[in-house]
């Protein structure tokens, strides 16, 4: 094929077509106006590729620094603007290696041989895909980092601990935050995961069944700095697990984001006037002069639903598909790329949002979350959050949990009628619920003193949250 045949390839593949495809049938099938992002991975691979093929002796050393110059050119042409997709081509693959052979001729043709696009394009996304989860990776250390930053200013502020949303028992804000900071290690630990089984090489599986040129796989997937080979060229091209898995991953990251966006929208509500966020991640309303609404954190608690949706969509697509490569397959990268791209700006502005942007004139963080701890407090003395304790002093006094458990009852429903707080009852009324009880209950009904009593590993106490502030920080570097 001359390099104008190329150029008309669409038309007709080959001889073998009789009529070209209609312009809808083009549009319908052409995928290069979404996977032409994926540009760099597809020269990087067919760079891999024809190195390999020159060092096996099935190119020459001519035709590959023909290449290597061909590939030079069209990335910079990319790169600026200059380089002409075109629709006729169908994808990025096309586009790239139709350019590549009106640069420099048979070599450019050559590229090709023992490659199809059906390995091509399964090695490009997986090439492309891991780059993106470093990106990410890198964004989830920074989200930690502020968390633990603003953790560690807090650790003896304390709020109200919920469960059923009704006030539990008191808690230090710092340790409301580590719980996220939890939830975001694991979201990275399994990308980490998710890595290892995308860094693998599909390239040398061809089109479905392997080769008959002498390829050497193992020495393309070095270059490419994969793990390994794909073990079966039939699996190889055609499954998407890696992007379902990183999609679920990606999900759950964004359903925990979406958690702490829903606390924030709480926190933030007029009612429980516990935080503040900067006003640039807030909007005014238009016809309600007073109000400062928490658009981003509920903004990404809706995207959460599109991540969500693009795992349903991924996984749907997979389902059924008989082996090898079917051109559902096409259908994977429009998901997958607002996954990433989603998860990667929810990521960033969480990061920022919460602990403010750096100032380079104090290199001092400012502008992150603003606490309000007399809010906290003030919310925490509500609700009897102190009850468990008075009744964990009763069974350090002698009695069995369930009689405790019963006799605090009683001294929640004496406070409650008098409109107190189980500290705000006279000694002389508390001892009435129960004789052992002497003038030291009053450290136990305390915030504070609830608080540090929770010193098991994991607990509340501000010795356990320093601890924890300490393990993170060694950890996140
Ligand atoms: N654009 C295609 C995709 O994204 C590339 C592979 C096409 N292979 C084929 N046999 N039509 O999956």
């Amino acid at each position: 094929m001359s390099s104008n045949q190329l150029d008309k390839k669409t038309e007709a593949w080959s001889a073998l077509f009789s009529e070209p495809m209609s312009e809808l049938v083009k549009r319908y099938t052409a995928s290069v106006f979404f996977d032409k992002r994926l540009w760099q991975a597809d020269i990087q691979g067919s760079l891999a590729h024809a190195e390999m093929l020159a060092a096996q002796g099935i190119i020459g050393q001519s035709d590959h620094a023909d290449i290597q110059r061909g590939m030079a050119q069209i990335a910079r042409e990319i790169e600026s603007g200059a380089f002409e997709w075109k629709l006729d081509l169908e994808d990025v693959h096309l586009n790239i290696e139709a350019r590549l052979t009106q640069l420099v001729g048979d070599a450019g043709k050559r590229l090709h041989t023992g490659r199809s696009r059906n390995d091509q394009v399964a090695t490009d996304v997986r090439l492309w895909l891991r780059g993106e989860i470093d990106l990410i990776d890198g964004l989830l250390t920074d989200l930690q980092r502020a968390l633990v930053d603003v953790a560690e200013k807090n650790v003896d502020v304390i709020l109200p601990g919920f469960t059923h949303l009704q006030v539990a028992q008191p808690v230090s804000f710092a340790h409301h935050l580590l719980a996220y900071v939890e939830m975001f290690a694991r979201d990275a630990e399994r990308l980490a995961d998710v890595r290892r089984r995308t860094n693998r090489l599909p390239l040398g599986s061809a089109a479905l069944a392997g080769t008959t040129y002498p390829l050497d796989r193992e020495r393309v997937a070095k270059t490419l700095g994969m793990e390994g080979v794909c073990q079966n060229s039939l699996d190889g091209v055609s499954d998407r697990d890696f992007a379902i898995e990183f999609t679920a991953a990606a999900s759950l990251c964004m359903v925990h984001i979406s958690r702490l966006s829903e606390e924030l929208i709480l926190w933030m509500s007029q009612n429980f006037g516990f935080v503040k966020i900067a006003d640039r991640f807030t909007t005014g309303s238009s016809i309600m002069p007073q109000k400062k609404n928490p658009d981003v954190p509920e903004l990404a608690r809706g995207k959460t639903g599109r991540v969500v949706g693009h795992l349903m969509a991924l996984i749907t697509l997979m389902k059924g598909q008989p082996l090898a490569y079917n051109k559902d397959n096409q259908e994977d990268k429009e998901p997958l790329f607002d996954t990433v791209d989603t998860l990667k700006d929810t990521l960033r502005i969480f990061a920022e949002m919460v602990g403010g942007q750096l100032n380079p004139a104090t290199g001092q963080k400012e502008g992150g979350i603003a606490v309000n701890a007399a809010a906290m407090e003030a919310a925490a003395n509500k609700g009897y959050a102190t009850a468990t304790d008075l009744a964990d002093y009763l069974v350090k006094k002698g009695l069995p949990f369930r009689d405790a458990h019963e006799t605090v009852a009683h001294a929640v429903k004496a406070a409650t009628s008098h409109n107190c707080d189980l500290s705000e009852l006279p000694l002389a009324v508390l001892q009435g619920f129960h004789p052992s009880i002497d003038k030291d209950v009053y450290d136990v009904l305390s915030l504070r003193g609830s608080l540090s009593a929770r010193n098991t590993l994991g607990g509340t106490a501000p010795a356990q949250v320093r601890a924890q502030i300490a393990r993170h920080r060694n950890r996140l570097g």
